[in-house]
Parts: structure tokens; C-alpha cells; sequence
């Protein structure tokens, strides 16, 4: 909590918040609400603690301005409940009291300033401006981390299109790739960024395929070994495209990583077990069980059965076992559907 300081009020910012306001002795009460009315874009008021709590439910409100001693229910158990159902409204008290229980309470609920009664209206706009203030400037920021990532999601969506319209037979592979990957992580009970990270860097996995001549792509039947080697190559290629960007999460290696194999027989590297990121080896067996399951020009789409068989009859070789029985959950939780 605060002693109150002076502050620059900016007071377009102020007639653009809604004000709870609590009071019980009628005269502070009108006299007040007076004051503030001129200054803010909404100001409801309340004569006791209960009367208060149902107006915010009903409402809710930018900032509530309370006093503590009041019948019914008093300023600092509306204060709590205020707290406990939306806690990042700014509550600030206005009191007589200067008792250490008082104060106790105050913090224990969560109370952002004081202003002392008499009340001296200008400390109190202050004291509004200043929680209310800290509040906006973190929504703001907020909302323009997820614009930036909503941009940067697209954009990742973008190359991902672009890549597959190149090798047509990708035909929506990373895409469904993305959504099975991005299953499994849930189900493992990865964090949201991290999930979203793994669900960016499924999207493109296959991006190093841009340097891969498309006659090879499109070529049906089987590939000679020279013609494997360069398909090969993707995975290390699709890295170093992507190796310059800063992301927050590790794209670059999942796209380097994403035929590594759990024993080590896999490419561009033969890394084993845990030398692989988890990122990689979640997308490893999304990619696996949506490459089996769909169409490719040099065969018929294997189906899911024979997918699953694959990534069971590999469960702890070739594939992270705790990956591959996330993904057979989610599996059976769509049954076999999840397309
Ligand atoms: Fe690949
Ligand atoms: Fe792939």
C-alpha cells in the first residue's frame, strides 16, 4: 500500500474508467460521489459492504473506492471477496483508522492504496490514477504481446502454405502435423508456451524441403539412394533457414531435429534418447503417424491402424515412449478420428 504522493493526472485516462463506490455516512457519500461523477466516466455507489459486492458482480468495475466501517458488511470483507473473484481490480480504502490490525487486514486482502478521511479529493483522484494506471499499462501490454504473436503465428501459417504449395504432396501435412503435435504436448500437460512453440515449429518442419529439387518431390515410386540422400537433407537445410530468427522458442531445432530417432539411427545427426529436444521428439512421432496415415505420391495412405502399430511396435526405440503413449491417448480419445 501507499502514502500518497503527488502524480501528473491524466484526466481524459480518468473519464474513461468505471468507479465502485462505497460509503455508509450519507453527507461524505454525496458530497463525494459529486466530485468524482464530474471526473469519471461512471461512478455507481453503495452504502454498505453487501449492497457494494452485488453491484460488482453485476457489473464489475474499473477501480472501487471504499470505506472500511460500515454496517452489514464492512469495507475490507468486500474488499476480500472483491479480490478473490477478480483480482486484478484495483481496491482502494478510504479511512479513519490507523490501528495495526486494521492495516494487517488490509494487506492480507489484497487492498491497493489508502487515502485517509478527511478525505482531500485531489489525493484521492490520485490514489486512482496511480492503481488504476499500473492495471492498464499491463493490459495494454498485453494486448499487444498477442497481436505480435498473433502476426508471427500467421506468418509462421504462411510459409507453411507456401511450402506446400511448392511440394504438393505435403498437402497439408504440417498442418495436420501441428494439430496432432499440439494434442499430444496438451496431453502431456506441457505449458501453454511451450505447446504453442511446438505447434509453430510442427507448422514448418518440413520448410528445408524448399531446397529440395521438386521433380523429386512429386516423383512417384521409390526414390533411388541419391535421390534419398537429398530428401534427407531437409531437416538440416530447414534449420539453417530458420537458424537467424530469435524465437522464443527452440523452432530452429525442432526443424533440425525432427528425424532424429530415440536410438540414435536417425538423421541429420544420430542423436539418441534425450539429446533430442522434447519439443522434437513430440513432432517426430506426430509427423510419423500423419505421414503413414495419409496418401504420398510413391504410395496408398497406410491408414491410422497401421500408424500406430508403427510408433507401439517402436515405443522406447525408435520413438520417447511417454510421447508415444500421450499420442495414442489422444488417439483413443478421438477414436482413431482425429483428422
Ligand atoms: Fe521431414
Ligand atoms: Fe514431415
Amino acid at each position: 500500500m501507499n502514502s500518497p504522493e503527488t502524480a501528473a493526472v491524466d484526466t481524459n485516462f480518468l473519464h474513461t474508467l468505471s468507479v465502485l463506490y462505497v460509503e455508509d455516512e450519507e453527507e461524505v457519500r454525496t458530497a463525494l460521489t459529486k466530485f468524482l461523477r464530474r471526473r469519471f466516466h461512471r461512478v455507481d455507489v453503495a452504502e454498505n459492504g453487501s449492497q457494494g459486492l452485488e453491484l460488482f458482480r453485476g457489473d464489475g468495475y474499473d477501480v472501487v473506492v471504499t470505506d472500511v466501517k460500515m454496517p452489514v458488511m464492512d469495507g475490507l470483507e468486500m474488499a476480500r471477496q472483491i479480490k478473490f473473484y477478480r483480482e486484478e481490480v484495483p481496491v482502494i480504502v478510504v479511512t479513519a483508522y490507523n490501528e495495526t490490525d486494521y492495516f494487517l487486514r488490509a494487506i492480507e486482502v489484497g487492498v491497493d492504496r489508502y487515502v485517509k478521511k478527511p478525505v482531500d479529493p485531489n489525493l484521492l483522484i490520485e490514489a486512482i490514477y496511480k492503481a488504476t494506471q499500473v492495471r492498464f499499462q499491463e493490459r495494454e501490454l498485453e494486448i499487444s504481446r498477442q497481436r505480435i504473436l498473433d502476426t508471427l503465428t500467421q506468418t509462421i501459417a504462411a510459409l507453411s502454405r507456401a511450402i506446400e504449395k511448392r511440394a504438393s504432396y505435403t498437402d497439408s501435412h504440417q498442418k495436420r502435423v501441428a494439430q496432432l503435435a499440439e494434442a499430444i504436448a496438451q496431453e502431456m500437460g506441457r505449458e501453454k508456451e511451450q505447446v504453442l512453440g511446438i505447434k509453430l515449429g510442427a507448422l514448418i518442419h518440413d520448410i528445408g524441403f524448399i531446397s529440395v529439387p521438386a521433380e523429386i518431390l512429386v516423383k512417384p515410386g521409390r526414390l533411388d539412394p541419391t535421390e534419398m540422400a537429398i530428401i534427407k537433407t531437409h531437416a538440416h537445410e530447414g534449420g539453417e533457414i530458420l537458424g537467424d530468427i530469435d524465437f522464443p522458442w527452440p523452432i530452429a531445432t525442432i526443424i533440425r531435429q525432427h528425424h532424429e530417432r530415440w536410438d540414435g539411427s536417425g538423421y541429420p545427426e544420430g542423436l539418441k534418447g534425450e539429446e533430442i529436444t522434447l519439443e522434437a521428439r513430440i513432432v517426430a512421432v506426430a509427423d510419423v503417424v500423419e505421414a503413414m496415415s495419409s496418401h504420398r505420391p510413391y504410395r496408398a495412405a497406410l491408414g491410422i491402424d497401421a500408424a500406430l502399430a508403427e510408433i507401439q511396435a517402436n515405443r522406447g526405440k525408435l520413438y520417447d515412449s511417454a510421447v508415444v503413449d500421450c499420442c495414442l491417448k489422444v488417439m483413443e480419445k478421438n477414436n482413431r478420428n482425429f483428422w
